[in-house]
């Protein structure tokens, strides 16, 4: 059994599946009523998961593989002062102006720094090239297919939280990694969910959208180890670019 160092030392975002390999469900309900274990503030637990496979599964896929990602527009900014829909506008001179406009503070920032290379790492494990626009945009809506993963998770939360609640999910997101981790199970968190949120709210009726958001999707699923886009890891800043550690002021 992994211990939790191992656990979070190992996961990674892993963006291919083995496709008919599928995790039992009888496995994904214990990982998901562990992961209820984690934090929330009141012990409000605002999470709501949507755990398809299957048919379901596939008509979410179809859905937001027939939806016009120009028109897909999140109902939150992914990053400051941005709208998320221009982020997927590579081949439009006008939007991609505009974004870069909107999106002038954060290219300064370190966070933007990180961001850019992370996209660099992942392109270059499959061989796209930085100029290669459609190539980006290929890998950018395999997200839609959740890689490939034989089980695609919608996550929600009720209108109503601000962003403590969102937080909150976000405890319960990172344990329920983990405990995938310890079960040899691999997954991506997929904000690209939430962008797309209007193809996945017309398939999914038992999910109400008047009253529930979509924070992201998960893919879940045995990570496919041959494909190099699995091959790579992204790098984490040192310890003391964000600890301080305190004992007078
Ligand atoms: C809320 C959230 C949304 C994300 N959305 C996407 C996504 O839509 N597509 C994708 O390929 N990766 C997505 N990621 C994965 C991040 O890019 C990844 O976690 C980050 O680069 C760190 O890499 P690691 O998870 O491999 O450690 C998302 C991660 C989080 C936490």
């Amino acid at each position: 059994m992994a211990s939790v160092t191992q656990a979070v030392a190992q996961r990674y975002s892993c963006r291919d599946f083995i496709p008919d390999k599928v995790p039992d469900e009888a496995l994904l309900r214990e990982i998901l009523t562990k992961a209820s274990r984690a934090s929330s503030d009141g012990n409000t637990q605002p999470w709501r998961m949507y755990v398809l496979s299957g048919a379901a599964k596939d008509a979410v896929v179809d859905a937001v593989q027939k939806s016009n990602l120009r028109e897909a527009v999140s109902e939150y900014h992914n990053y400051p002062d941005q709208k998320a829909s221009s982020h997927i506008v590579y081949d439009d001179a006008e939007l991609t102006k505009k974004t870069n406009e909107r999106m002038q503070h954060f290219r300064k920032t370190i966070y933007s720094q990180r961001r850019k290379v992370c996209g660099e790492m992942l392109y270059k494990s499959i061989n796209v090239a930085k100029e290669d626009l459609p190539g980006k945009l290929q890998q950018l809506q395999k997200n839609g297919s959740f890689f490939n993963a034989p089980v695609g998770i919608i996550v929600t939360l009720d209108r109503m939280f601000d962003r403590c609640g969102w937080g909150n999910v976000g405890m319960y997101l990172a344990t329920f990694a983990l405990l995938c981790e310890e079960a040899g199970l691999s997954t991506c968190f997929q904000g690209y969910f939430g962008v797309n949120h209007a193809a996945v709210e017309k398939v999914i009726t038992q999910m109400d959208p008047e009253t529930e958001v979509i924070w992201c999707g998960i893919a879940v699923g045995y990570a496919n180890q041959e494909h190099p886009i699995n091959s790579w890891r992204t790098e984490r800043a040192k310890i003391d670019e964000y600890a301080h550690f305190i004992s007078k002021l």
